[in-house]
């Protein structure tokens, strides 16, 4: 069943990569809606991170959602590999290769919910023709590539014109880079329904000190909730 009300997905780049399990655990059980999880490749951004491998040793740890963005270009040569690791969606960027299409088709083919990252100068009408193959747009709120960097306000409206896109069809929006209990009122209104928090949701917070990451979720999804219910 599709499900449009807020969700708070911690991003685990802002985790303590030396204790990923208990990591996700401890969000979950303050209360988190997805784990987001972002594979780089050094090459489409200037960064390394995780590969599958890793989302395979950390899959069994979530019992939420996993939401594994690629940050990898070309990312068709990988997506048998995170699909096999046990995503449950699988984002892949527009920017990443000439067979968008291809890239979504073969995602769902394998079983796994497909998603399109838009980078910032990437307009949102790369997804008009192919609406029907996508389970999600990650309208991207920084240059992809590190946490901790400051959102983008001018891509509020680009979240509103998604989302006067997507009308009825059951095609979630994500936004990521950025949010917190400051920004997370602005892109909930605009029309996202997926929140990536890194920075926001581990800062303070430990796995010996987990009610920290209870506080900030529970910040981030009031505000957000908050400004939604102005609106009605
Ligand atoms: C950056 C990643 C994000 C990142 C967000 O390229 O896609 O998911 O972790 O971090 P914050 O929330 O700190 O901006
Ligand atoms: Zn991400």
């Amino acid at each position: 069943m599709f499900d449009r009300s807020i969700k708070i997905a911690p991003s685990i780049l802002s985790a303590d990569f030396a204790n990923l399990g208990a990591e996700i655990r401890a969000v979950e059980d303050q209360g988190c809606d997805w784990i987001h999880v972002d594979p780089m490749d050094g090459h489409f951004v200037p960064n390394l991170t995780i590969g599958p491998n890793v989302v395979a040793a950390i899959r069994g740890h979530v019992k939420t959602f996993m939401d594994v963005h690629l940050m990898i270009a070309p990312a068709e040569p990988y997506i048998e590999a995170f699909a096999k690791a046990g995503s449950d969606m699988i984002t892949v960027h527009a920017e990443a290769g000439p067979h968008l299409h291809r890239s979504l088709q073969r995602i769902r083919e394998l079983g796994v919910k497909a998603g399109v990252a838009l980078n910032m100068t990437t307009p949102v009408s790369v997804i008009e023709h192919i609406l029907d193959g996508i389970d999600m747009v990650l309208v991207m709120t920084i240059n992809p590539g590190f946490g901790g960097q400051i959102f983008t306000r001018s891509m509020v409206e680009k979240v509103r014109q998604a989302r006067a896109m997507i009308g009825d069809r059951p095609i979630h929006i994500q936004v990521d880079g950025g949010i917190d209990a400051n920004t997370a009122p602005m892109v909930a209104k605009a029309g996202a329904d997926v929140l990536v928090a890194g920075t926001a949701v581990f800062r303070g917070g430990s796995v010996e000190n987990p009610e920290t990451y209870g506080e900030n979720i529970t910040a981030i999804r009031r505000a957000a909730e908050g400004a939604l219910a102005k609106l009605a």
